[in-house]
């Protein structure tokens, strides 16, 4: 399949997604057409760096393109204030110029570490995303939202920070473990149950193949998925608004993840899946949606092999109060009420503010 390219029209700080099998090997090339420079600084963790740098590092040799490197452990735990530390001060060591740039080689937890430093290192330094998680290619490498998480909540502390290039290699996604690939399963559909029932039926319908194999399905999900966040992130580039929409079951996810302390244990998109079914358990409680609709959205999500229900998740160790106070954390909620991104049927999602407290506790207190 060719490669594909898509355009995030941000006036100013405009930039393409490239997504193709062996765009990795053309980096050099891309980047050398995107802005002469000398030298970039790569961050990528260990996993990654032995099985996909040396590609990278060959493609930027050959467009004559220096490296230097900066290698953190795989895993949520490296989006800390240590490992932040850790690579700005790798970045200023290497001197780096504001015309060099940061290239992120990664899943989602590079993508967001590098990026917030990129943000805040000679008060900005421009960064190209190598997406190389089925998640971080349909999701966070596209819209510039970067942060570390702190023991007070998720992504807690980071910055907006748009990329300047995104550049998707489909092909590095064959060294991907399931569990990983299932993880950003969670995150496609996601888009589909906010906004496009059709969608989510045929990334249901098509959960092996975009699961099992590099073939055309999965293309498609990620191009489709990639082009449904661009749009969002042209219309709220901040979040003012619409954007939060891509919150989906974030907020329950969210408070999945702070339990664990940012483990692993439970892994991002998994937290989020469980945490799509939860906001249409919510809805139909609430009377908003049919329970047919959040019947359906848990069998599309357990058909996937993904978590549906905290009983498939390990012990959470908290309780309904626990749970309402981690998710008034999140960055949506509003004087101290709590902001859900609920739905009226699959694909209508919706933002509802100064949601009752009581109604998510009594919830969590029949499901825990
Ligand atoms: P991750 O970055 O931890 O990657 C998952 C694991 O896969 C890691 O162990 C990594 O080493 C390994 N890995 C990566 N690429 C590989 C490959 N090609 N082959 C083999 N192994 C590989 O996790 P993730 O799921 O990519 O990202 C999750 C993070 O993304 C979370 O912190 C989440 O908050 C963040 N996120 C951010 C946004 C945003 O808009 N900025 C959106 C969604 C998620
Ligand atoms: N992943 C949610 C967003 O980028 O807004």
């Amino acid at each position: 399949m060719k490669t594909e390219r898509l355009r995030v029209d941000l006036s100013g700080r405009a930039y393409d997604i490239v997504v193709g099998a062996g765009v990795l090997k053309d980096a050099g090339t891309e980047i050398a057409r995107l802005r002469k420079t000398r030298r970039v600084f790569i961050v990528t963790d260990e996993t990654v760096s032995r099985r996909h740098l040396p590609i990278l590092a060959a493609s930027l040799d050959a467009a004559g393109i220096g490296h230097v490197r900066c290698i953190v452990p795989p895993g949520e735990a490296s989006k800390s204030f240590a490992m932040l530390e850790r690579v700005v001060t790798g970045m200023l060591e290497a001197n780096l110029e504001r015309s060099e740039l940061i290239v992120a080689l990664g899943g989602g937890v590079i993508g967001d570490l590098a990026g917030f430093a990129a943000g805040i290192v000679k008060r900005g330094l421009d960064y190209v995303q190598v997406p190389t998680t089925l998640l971080a290619q349909v999701d966070s490498s596209v819209g510039g939202k970067t942060a570390i998480d702190t023991p007070q909540g998720k992504n807690l502390v980071g910055l907006f920070h748009q990329p300047v290039l995104v550049l998707s290699d489909t092909a590095v996604l064959e060294s991907l473990p399931p569990r990983e690939l299932k993880a950003g399963y969670a995150e496609i559909l996601k888009y589909g149950l906010i906004a496009d029932a059709d969608f989510a039926m045929w990334v249901g319908a098509n959960a092996q193949a975009i699961l099992s194999t590099a073939g055309p399905e999965r293309t498609r999900a990620i191009i489709t998925s990639c082009g449904m966040k661009a749009r969002v992130v042209e219309a709220d580039e901040r979040e003012a608004g619409q954007r939060a929409l891509l919150n989906l079951g974030h907020t329950f996810g969210h408070a999945i993840e702070a339990c664990m302390n940012f483990s692993g244990r439970v892994l991002h998109g998994e937290a989020v899946a469980v945490g799509c079914v939860m906001a249409f358990e919510l809805s139909a409680r609430m009377g908003l949606c049919l329970r047919e609709d959040a019947d359906r959205v848990r069998s599309l999500v357990a058909g996937a092999g993904l978590p549906s229900s905290l009983k498939d998740l390990p012990d959470l160790g908290a309780g309904p109060e626990d749970l309402v106070s981690l998710m008034l954390q999140d960055k949506k909620a509003r004087n101290g009420r709590l902001t859900l991104i609920l739905a009226r049927g699959i694909g209508k999602a919706f933002i509802a503010s100064d949601v009752d407290e009581a109604t998510v506790r009594a919830y969590f207190a029949d499901i825990l």
